[in-house]
């Protein structure tokens, strides 16, 4: 993709944004196109076509110039557009925005389509114009959320593979092969290196399968000092285990490896940025099966640096993952921040809905700055409680912990509850993605599938810490 950004437009097919009632062209009444929200009219002028795409009347916010980019993108796509021509000469502060809605809207997961099936279209260039004054500040925002945009698609095409694709091995290959791409370091630790290290938590949830568990480390360290670490649960599919899910959905189940892929996403898009943040990113993966080695209801595990944990359900197997990946984190990695990121809990979907991830920490003031990012990237949080009655909820009879309540109540902070446990004292944020992970119907700048939430929010982050960061 070649992505221009110049003053004027030049050649290909337009995207123009039109605020309500201020579209005036001869031979269109308002009752055909008046602009409202995301309404769209084609227009053919010199051999050249324009999507008009409507703002509505309300602020033009960031999140809206995306979804409107997407609109218009997906639909000159549809018509056979190559090179499509951003017009944000009126938005010239929100033309990175544009240029991501544009980016997502143009990527489809297309691997297993019979030729006769792939789109004809073939997008080859977006170019941007931003008008005159506009371009030092623009340019620099494109070139942002260019990088932002491949890694968020980079995260899709590896999420929407299926789970005969992706294994804890074959995520391991994609991690180094990353790794050599970007200049970060990669370490994997095997089923040999897990059992000699004492994961036990890593180990009882890949059991059950044929397709071992890995531990996967990837490093962007331009910088001394302590790391930012984001750990994530990879489950290449989860049947529930011993436990199992009923049929119905159980198919979205390779999806519940998202909250690792984005891990991967993010820390490419650290380096492709050329952030000046120590990042570690620690991606737990297993496949929960049933089988005669399946570790079952009832089992007494020891994770890892010891800590017990009674499974009463073998479906609530990401927690145990994560306590491995969180403990191995805090003791080896000394972080000054930890988040971990992990499709965790149906109830955090039924709590928050499905556009929405729920975000668990004790700072404040980070918590109001992730809900701030998260409108801004268009991966909105909203947050939910920690607190003793949750912590309670999972003390076992036999163990340290408990991995389920016992009851539905407060799911999703069970779920953080148990997780706590293995952070001790490090400052922490839980992100419970379930929900927004993956869309079963289209949104404005995304096809069904995957959606790679967390590498926009958690990127923007990064950025805002190396922009108020002095540079050595
Ligand atoms: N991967 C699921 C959570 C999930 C459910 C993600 C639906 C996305 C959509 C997780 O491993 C799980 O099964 N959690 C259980 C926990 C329960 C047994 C305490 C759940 O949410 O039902
Ligand atoms: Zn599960
Ligand atoms: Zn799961």
């Amino acid at each position: 993709m070649v992505l221009t950004v110049e003053e004027t437009p030049e050649h290909g097919d337009r995207v123009v944004f039109v605020r309500k009632g201020e579209f005036a062209r001869e031979g269109v009444s308002q009752e055909e196109f008046e602009g409202a929200k995301l309404s769209t009219l084609i227009w053919r002028e010199a051999g050249r076509r324009i999507i008009y795409v409507g703002l509505g009347t309300g602020p033009v916010t960031a999140d809206l110039l995306r979804k409107a980019a997407g609109t218009g993108v997906k639909l000159l796509r549809k018509l056979g557009g190559e090179e499509i021509h951003l017009d944000c000469t009126a938005y010239p502060e929100l033309a990175g925005f544009a240029v991501e809605g544009a980016l997502l809207a143009a990527y489809r997961f297309e691997d297993f389509r019979m030729p006769e099936a792939r789109k004809k279209s073939v997008l080859r260039a977006i170019t941007v114009a931003v008008g005159k004054g506009g371009e030092g500040h623009a340019r620099l925002e494109v070139e942002r959320s260019t990088i932002v945009a491949e890694a968020v698609n980079y995260v899709r095409q590896v999420g929407n593979q299926p789970a005969n694709i992706i294994t804890p091995a074959s995520l391991a290959d994609k991690a180094r092969e990353l790794a050599a791409e970007c200049d970060l370091q990669c370490h994997v630790l095997g089923p040999k290196e897990l059992e000699e290290g004492g994961f036990g938590g890593i180990l009882a949830v890949g059991r059950g399968s044929d397709n071992p568990p890995r531990l996967i480390v990837l490093e962007h360290r331009p910088t001394d000092g302590k790391p930012i670490v984001i750990v994530g649960k990879a489950v290449t599919f989860d049947s529930g285990g011993i436990s199992i899910k009923p049929g119905e959905h159980m198919d979205e189940m390779k999806f519940d490896k998202m909250g690792g892929c984005a891990v991967l996403g993010i820390l490419r898009a650290a380096s492709r940025l050329g952030l000046r943040v120590p990042l570690v990113g620690v991606v737990a993966s297993a496949e929960n099966m049933p089988s005669a080695r399946a570790y079952r209801p009832g089992d007494v595990i020891r994770s890892y640096g010891g800590k017990t944990i009674e499974v009463l359900n073998t479906d609530a197997e990401g927690r145990i993952l994560l306590a491995d990946a969180v403990g191995y984190a805090v003791k080896h990695l000394d972080p000054r921040l930890l988040f971990d990121l992990a499709t965790l809990t149906g109830a955090c979907i039924v709590a928050l809905g499905r556009n929405r991830a729920g975000v668990f920490t004790s700072d404040s003031d980070l918590r109001d700055e992730l809900w701030r990012l998260g409108e801004m990237a268009g991966e909105p949080v909203w947050p939910l409680p920690l607190g003793e009655e949750f912590e309670e909820a999972v003390q076992s009879d036999v163990a340290l912990v408990k991995n389920v309540s016992g009851t539905r109540e407060g799911g999703g902070s069970v779920g953080a509850a148990f997780i706590q446990h293995w952070v001790g004292n490090v400052p922490w944020v839980h992100l419970d993605i379930a929900g927004p992970a993956w869309v079963s119907r289209e949104v404005p700048y995304l096809e069904k599938g995957v959606t790679g939430f967390g590498v926009r929010l958690l990127t923007r982050y990064l950025l805002s810490l190396a922009t108020q960061e002095p540079k050595p």
